[in-house]
């Protein structure tokens, strides 16, 4: 068959084991996931008692241009309608830019090490991957800048960076993008913005004005507790999301995935105390790393990825025969650290007391 000769030997995503699997493999009653960066307080409550009376009619589409969502995400944010592209979940908008953007000849510069699918879409679309390794766990803007030639048709940046957790300053950034050629794709993937406490950070939304080379891609799978309804946004010029708009797939929200996302979106007093909450329980781990002098990247978002001085594979087994799923670092090219969602206070506090035992087993402490 006549298969893209780039995606032979090309993995498919390796989704970790759920909960349900890592309770049958080692006969455990209570299993926390803490391995995807979920929200462990699930979404607003509204969500929940729209969902319990919810009445759809299942035969009929869904609005494809996701209008009312739309409406409301343009007022949230102080753009047109025209300037947002909803894709069903931010993966489905990394492949949708890809798609429309790379081909052979081409090339997408990005951090190494950073999110998965930007290098996955680019090497399905046959485009070479330029990779500018991170300093200190952060994007490094000046090589980043470097790496652009004339085939440069996207720059990705994540910020905050996952799986560091790191933030690149709103004035580099800035910097950046008064650089870089016009007609390069800049795309922030800005995930975990609601999670974001420092002051001096700015939103993004403003630069759009001035660069129509910007794209920002943001998501309710994350502090508006949404993963599982698939609802990603992006914004950009209207003109480049024009452009976009034939690469995605008529229907890729869903009815109730609509209408939950406006409801998650209309409740920002809940992701405020999701905010709150976070950063307190980020503290929990930042303080047990300090204590056990293992280094930390300082995070901005509802994960840490933090050192264990051992094997992560060893330890991520060691948590998990104990009841929680975390992510092992070989698993995302940074061995001896772990990724950890932060969980509720109750669970952080739990986990840390196991990982302890492990890192005791395992004699780092
Ligand atoms: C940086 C980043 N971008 C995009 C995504 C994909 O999010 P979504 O669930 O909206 O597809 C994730 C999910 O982990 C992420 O960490």
């Amino acid at each position: 068959m006549k298969f893209k000769k780039q995606i032979k030997g090309l993995e498919a995503y390796q989704p970790g084991k759920t909960t349900e699997e890592v309770k049958r493999i080692f006969n455990l009653d209570k299993v926390t996931k803490l391995a995807s960066n979920e929200n462990p307080y699930g979404a607003s409550p509204n969500v929940k008692a729209f969902l319990e009376n919810a009445k759809v009619n299942y035969a009929i589409y869904p609005d494809g241009y996701a209008s009312k969502l739309r409406t409301a995400v343009a007022k949230h944010l102080n753009v047109s309608e025209k300037q947002l592209l909803f894709g069903n979940g931010s993966d489905d908008n990394i492949l949708i830019v890809s798609r429309a953007i790379l081909q052979p000849g081409l090339n997408a510069v990005m951090a190494s090490i950073t999110f998965g699918q930007y290098k996955h879409n680019a090497i399905v679309e046959g485009a070479e991957v330029r990779e500018v390794p991170l300093t200190n766990g952060e994007h490094d803007l000046d090589k980043m800048y470097e790496a652009i030639d004339e085939n440069t048709a996207i720059v990705w940046i994540c910020n905050p960076n996952n799986p560091t957790g790191t933030l690149t300053p709103s004035d580099k950034i800035k910097e950046f993008l008064v650089r870089v050629p016009s007609d390069v794709l800049v795309v922030l993937d800005e995930a975990y913005t609601e999670y974001i406490t420092d002051e001096k950070y700015e939103s993004s939304i403003g630069l759009l004005e001035k660069h129509p080379n910007l794209l920002i891609m943001r998501t309710f799978s994350k502090a508006y507790g949404l993963a599982s309804f698939r609802v990603g946004y992006a914004i950009g010029s209207e003109e480049v999301i024009s452009q976009l708009e034939p690469t995605r797939e008529p229907f890729n929200n869903t009815v109730l995935s609509q209408e939950v996302a406006l409801i998650g979106l209309e409740d920002q007093n809940f992701i405020d105390t999701c905010r709150v909450k976070n950063n307190a329980g980020r503290k929990q781990y930042e303080v047990f790393c300090s204590e056990r002098n293992l280094h930390f990247y300082p995070s901005h978002t509802n994960f840490i990825l933090m050192e264990v001085k051992a094997d992560s594979d060893a330890v991520f087994q060691g948590l998990m025969k104990r009841g929680f799923i975390v992510r092992s670092g070989n698993a995302l090219g940074v061995p001896g650290y772990l990724r950890i969602t932060i969980g509720t206070e109750e669970e952080n506090m739990e986990l840390l007391q196991k990982l302890d035992e492990v890192l005791h087993e395992e004699g780092v402490i």
